[in-house]
């Protein structure tokens, strides 16, 4: 139950680790020969359905307090037997990059998932591997529980992701690692993180950036070596303590060693454009990726955006907490084209405008686009209750923070959840900011 808001606040706080660059350096290391260590590696749900993937597939893997080390088995070294079924818990990111590292395995290999993402479309990820070679049962499935098994016949194909899905541009890449020949890509632009570990790690990859889409060719390495690896914070974490300092009165915050990648900025942009004052400092590169402090100070009243749609992907997993921001902004904000975003854990477009709705702020809803109706001075006294949203961790985060900032008297069910992306998130709310839930 949260039925009391932040007083001002003056703070400095980290965030766990990234969960795209968490699960990539897992699935690489793993294919590498030797020994490599990750420090700060994400300590969550997802990614630990992915450490459990990968043990069953006879890797092993020490975690302990965000320290990792996996013994690299190389390139398709992983022990196949018959009957394995991994399981990617509620994991899009597990469920689809796994695969394209069993496109030879000899024999069938199940892949289940939770509630959540036994309703998500894999179709996105069979067809480029079915067409590279791989066979998934039952056919024309599309969904989990799926089956694949691998081939030793592979061909390279030239693939169109056409979506703005850094898991779909991945998952090819990653299957170029067991591809004679040359992967081609025409990308639309999305996060390039599994680009920047190429690079990293001398695997063949050659980039042109062209306005709107990305032309990339990948092809199979000799061998992988290992590498070690510090984790940034997660932007996406850091999101939700931005919109707290935005949306509670005369507080300033800064989160420091945050990944500061540009194809994961979408949200800043989206938030200085609504007048925010948000700052980045001690920038650095560091294997490949940006990172540095986000400074945020919430001096000023914001205003509606009509976000463009160039920015979608780079803020996908951000747009819940946008739309909560957007509530309190002056005026009506528009975010359209982003269908993809009630194919996620949850049909979030539909659930962010349910929840905003419920707490009387006016939304008009499409397929694709929502408007949002901001009223500045919104402050709540009625009482709320947030259940059946598929456990997902972004609802339960968005929920937590409009009941800190516009007040009420919340039952927020599962909070738990949060843990599949953002252990401590609690811990942070009540060591910090003296909140329990
Ligand atoms: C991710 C890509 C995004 C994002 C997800 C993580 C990744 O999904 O929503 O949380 O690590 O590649 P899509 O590629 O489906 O847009």
């Amino acid at each position: 139950m949260i039925s009391k808001t932040v007083q001002k606040f003056n703070k400095t706080l980290k965030v766990d680790g990234d969960k795209s660059i968490s699960i990539r350096w897992l699935l690489l290391a793993s294919q590498a020969i030797g020994v490599s260590k990750a420090t700060n590696l994400l300590g969550s749900e997802d990614v630990f359905s992915a450490i459990e993937c990968l043990k069953k597939l006879g890797v092993q893997i020490n975690f302990n307090n965000n320290n990792c080390i996996i013994y690299g088995r190389g390139i398709n070294g992983f022990k196949f037997k018959k009957n394995i079924t991994l399981n990617a818990g509620n994991s899009g990111t597990v469920g689809r990059l796994i695969l394209p590292l069993l496109i030879r395995s000899p024999y069938k290999i199940r892949i289940i998932g939770d509630k959540s993402l036994s309703k998500r479309d894999f179709s996105r990820v069979i067809n480029p591997l079915n067409e590279i070679g791989a066979k998934f049962y039952p056919k024309n499935r599309g969904r989990l529980p799926i089956s694949i098994i691998g081939s030793d016949y592979l061909r390279p194909i030239s693939y169109y992701e056409k979506r703005g899905s850094a898991q779909c541009k991945t998952c090819v890449m990653l299957a170029s690692l067991n591809t004679p020949g040359e992967m081609r890509i025409f990308a639309k632009k999305s996060r390039n993180h599994t680009e920047l570990m190429f690079k990293e790690l001398k695997i063949p990859i050659k980039i042109k950036n062209k306005k709107n889409f990305n032309i990339i060719k990948t092809s199979r390495p000799t061998k992988l070596s290992k590498f070690n690896l510090n984790i940034p914070g997660d932007i996406s974490s850091a999101s939700f303590f931005i919109a707290l300092t935005l949306l509670s009165k005369k507080s300033q915050l800064r989160l420091k060693n945050i990944n500061l990648n540009p194809s994961r900025l979408g949200i800043l942009k989206i938030l200085n454009k609504m007048g925010a004052n948000i700052k980045l400092k001690n920038i650095k590169t560091f294997k490949g990726e940006r990172r540095g402090d986000i400074f945020v100070k919430s001096d000023k009243e914001l205003k509606a955006i009509n976000c463009p749609s160039s920015l979608n992907s780079s803020a996908i997993d951000e747009f819940l907490i946008i739309f909560l921001i957007a509530a309190r902004s002056k005026g009506v904000s528009y975010f359209k084209d982003l269908s993809e975003l009630n194919k996620k854990e949850s049909p979030r477009l539909k659930l962010g405008s349910k929840i905003l709705n419920m707490i009387g702020i006016k939304t008009k809803l499409t397929r694709n686009s929502i408007k949002i109706y901001g009223q500045p001075n919104i402050s709540l006294s009625k009482k709320y209750e947030v259940k059946n949203y598929l456990k997902d961790h972004r609802i339960m985060a968005m929920c937590t923070i409009a009941a800190l900032t516009f007040g009420g008297n919340w039952k927020i069910y599962d909070p738990e959840s949060i843990n599949t992306s953002f252990p401590s998130f609690l811990k942070i709310l009540n060591e910090s900011f003296k909140i329990k839930i």
